[in-house]
């Protein structure tokens, strides 16, 4: 019996398929039911007791070398369906599997820009305290932003509120106390107001803060010229008008001259000529000092811009709701943006 197994283990191991069938005939011959393994387990019953556990050992070898023989050969004839992948399915994804959405588009654009001047971009969350949304921000306690209009309130007492401006994350980058600071922080906010093609209860603004010594309103117009030379086009004006906010002193509100129309006067600018598209300001000392800073010091501008406005200028939408819609008609149009 030692030698028939010698025998068939030459044989088995110059065996070379060159087929499906070829192998799948070498299988039977050796390892189906009337295969010479099993011709060769039942000789094994008349091997002598002394012999047994040699010529077990040898055959179960033989037979695993079989096996072996055949997987091996097996991957030869798959065919490209069966064939395993040679994709990399350890690749990441490629995320723009569609197209990005016009709010992302227009944000990380403004981001560009303003990364450009060495802005660098910082979050805050959507949840927040009185704290960092009013209060720290020189909302007195009774102003009327506070209001449950405006405002959605999370809990009362202690108050927790779905943040009305970006401009809370300017205090949370204060608190830090790393000076001086130039940041720029894009997000979603909250209003409490009825939905039309003007204004929606969730919307998203781009808030930038630089506080530094001898920072001046100069520098605030010089940097919202270059950004909205850049972003608009060269040639575009700006004018500020004073306004109020209770964060900054001076205050002021931008225009620029009507992208659509270029100033002659049309239905979006409402026949002016100018659209207003940011607030900003000088920072108020007294925000300065809610967050540790000295504004003998440092001083500082800050402004905020609502991401959608930009964008319906920008490809002159003239319904806010279409944002939030998902209308593919809508998005595809963004595809190549
Ligand atoms: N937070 C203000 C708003 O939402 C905008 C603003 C930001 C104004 C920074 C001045 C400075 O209307």
């Amino acid at each position: 019996m030692k030698e028939k197994i010698e025998k068939i283990l030459a044989e088995v191991k110059s065996f070379q398929a060159d087929s499906k069938e070829a192998l799948e005939q070498f299988r039977i011959q050796y390892l189906s039911k009337k295969g010479t393994i099993t011709e060769l387990f039942t000789e094994f019953k008349q091997v002598a007791p002394e012999m047994r556990k040699e010529m077990g050992m040898r055959l179960n070898e033989l037979k695993n070398t079989i096996q072996d023989i055949i997987d091996e050969q097996q991957a030869k004839f798959e065919t490209k369906s069966d064939a395993k992948t040679d994709l990399d399915l350890s690749l990441p994804v490629d995320a723009m599997n569609g197209s990005r959405h016009p709010l992302s588009i227009v944000r990380n654009e403004i981001n560009d820009i303003f990364k450009r001047l060495g802005f660098v971009v910082a979050e805050g969350p959507e949840v927040e305290d009185d704290f960092h949304v009013f209060s720290a921000l020189n909302f007195p306690p009774d102003h009327p932003a506070r209001d449950m209009q405006d405002t959605f309130f999370v809990t009362k007492s202690p108050d927790v509120v779905l943040r009305t401006h970006t401009s809370s994350v300017q205090v949370r980058v204060m608190e830090q106390g790393k000076l001086p600071i130039r940041i720029i922080a894009p997000g979603r906010v909250f209003r409490n107001e009825a939905i039309s093609a003007r204004a929606h209860c969730i919307f998203h603004q781009i808030e930038g803060l630089y506080i530094d010594k001898n920072v001046s309103f100069a520098d605030l117009k010089q940097t919202l010229y270059h950004f909205v030379q850049e972003y608009f086009g060269e040639g575009t004006k700006v004018r500020f008008r004073p306004s109020y906010f209770p964060f900054t002193e001076t205050s002021a509100e931008m225009d620029i001259s009507c992208n659509i129309c270029g100033g002659a006067g049309c239905n979006i600018c409402k026949h002016t000529g100018w659209v207003e598209i940011l607030g900003c300001g000088i920072c108020d000392p007294n925000i300065l000092k809610a967050c540790n800073i000295d504004p003998e010091e440092y001083t500082g501008f800050a402004f905020g811009m609502g991401i959608e406005r930009i964008a319906m200028l920008k490809y002159q939408i003239n319904d806010l709701r279409m944002f939030f819609e998902n209308d593919l008609r809508f998005l595809k149009q963004f595809e190549n943006a």
